[in-house]
């Protein structure tokens, strides 16, 4: 039995969510730090094998399983989070301005559900600290990921100028960008999704990025509430916008009523984005219908509700080149990731 979901799990459950999410990855920055240690964790949990590898969007990454947006908002772990064998990690969402985020309680476990619910609301240092963060770090083989977003308080017309500073500011310091709309946790964002004002935003993006002597891999991250025709919308922006491919998706604002979790505790948490278990299917059915509509042509990148090795291999199947996981590291801990590593290569 692993020592996370037997021991350390059942602890932190019992915890505030957000004090736990804490609680873990300080305590991880400390031990890292003692001798021996990061070569103990990469004992662990690293798994490298030439057989994983992947050149996706003319980066090379060791493997195709990356930490996705949100769980290091401010890039303070990835140096330890190499150590657990990631392939990439998706630092974010930054915006220009540091902002605390919404009022806690903002984090809500549905454990029957195998899922959370969060409205975290973009807390974050702001794109200056973040880049000097990611300045300092020792590890340079992981690949990072730059999700972005506006600050609460920008409005939505001067949306563009925010992606754009933030853009700016981590251009040098990440390999690749993500930008995105589909947070349901910052009023009016996801209007951003529509498109002519997406196709704006992205423009002015993506001017800044291609005037760059080494322009970085531009990606849209997408909600798994859009209709077949937004989703094709998102396909037709994505050419004209000469976008390097999706990452798909983030959390939902559905409450599926094959929930577990009582509709009244449901309720009791309040709005958010449902991640987990209960996203799986509908993230899948998402990846599958652009992976089809652009003949493959686009490179996405997967996530919702991967807890398992088969689960990573359902969202490859259905047409994405890497996945990447929140709520499955959560609730299975660290050796997920080499689970589904050991599982990809058995099986290619
Ligand atoms: C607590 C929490 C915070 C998140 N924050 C962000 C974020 O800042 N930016 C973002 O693009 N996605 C964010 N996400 C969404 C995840 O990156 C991911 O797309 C989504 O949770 C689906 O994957 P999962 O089912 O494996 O969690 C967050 C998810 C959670 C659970």
């Amino acid at each position: 039995m692993p020592v996370y979901k037997s021991l350390i799990k059942p602890l932190l459950f019992k915890l505030d969510a957000e004090r736990a999410h804490h609680l873990v990855f300080d305590n991880l920055k400390r031990a890292a730090r003692l001798p021996g240690a990061s070569a103990a964790l990469r004992g662990l949990y690293d798994y490298q094998h030439p057989g994983l590898a992947r050149e996706v969007f003319g980066l090379k990454f060791a493997n195709p399983v990356g930490l996705a947006a949100g769980l290091d908002k401010n890039a303070v772990f990835t140096d330890e989070l190499a150590t657990l064998g990631f392939g990439f990690v998706e630092i974010g969402t930054v915006t220009p301005r540091p902002q605390p985020g919404n009022p806690q309680p903002r984090l809500f476990r549905l454990p029957a559900d195998e899922a959370l619910i969060n409205r975290m609301g973009f807390n974050n240092d702001g794109a200056a600290v973040v880049a000097a963060r990611l300045r300092q770090r020792r590890n340079r083989q992981l690949i990072i990921g730059g999700n972005i977003g506006k600050n609460k308080d920008t409005p939505n017309e001067r949306a563009g100028d925010d992606y754009v500073a933030a853009f700016e500011a981590l251009a040098e310091v990440v390999d690749y960008f993500v930008v995105n709309v589909s947070s349901p946790n910052t009023p009016g964002l996801r209007e951003l999704q529509d498109k002519a004002p997406l196709i704006k935003l992205l423009q002015q993006v993506q001017e800044r990025n291609l005037a760059r002597l080494t322009p970085r891999p531009l990606l849209l991250k997408i909600a798994p509430d859009l209709t077949d025709a937004q989703l094709d919308d998102i396909l037709e922006i994505a050419r004209e916008t000469h976008l390097s491919g999706l990452v798909a998706t983030n959390t939902t604002i559905a409450r599926p009523g094959s929930l577990r979790t009582p509709a009244a505790t449901v309720a009791s948490h309040g709005a958010g984005g449902l991640s987990g278990r209960p996203l799986r299917e509908r993230a899948t059915e998402v990846i599958r219908y652009l992976h089809q509509r652009s003949q493959g042509q686009l490179p996405i990148i997967g996530a919702g509700g991967i807890h398992s090795a088969h689960d990573a291999q359902e969202k490859l199947a259905a047409g994405a080149v890497l996945v990447q996981l929140y709520t499955g590291f959560v609730y299975e801990g660290p050796g997920l990731v080499r689970q589904i590593n050991e599982s990809l290569l058995a099986a290619s």
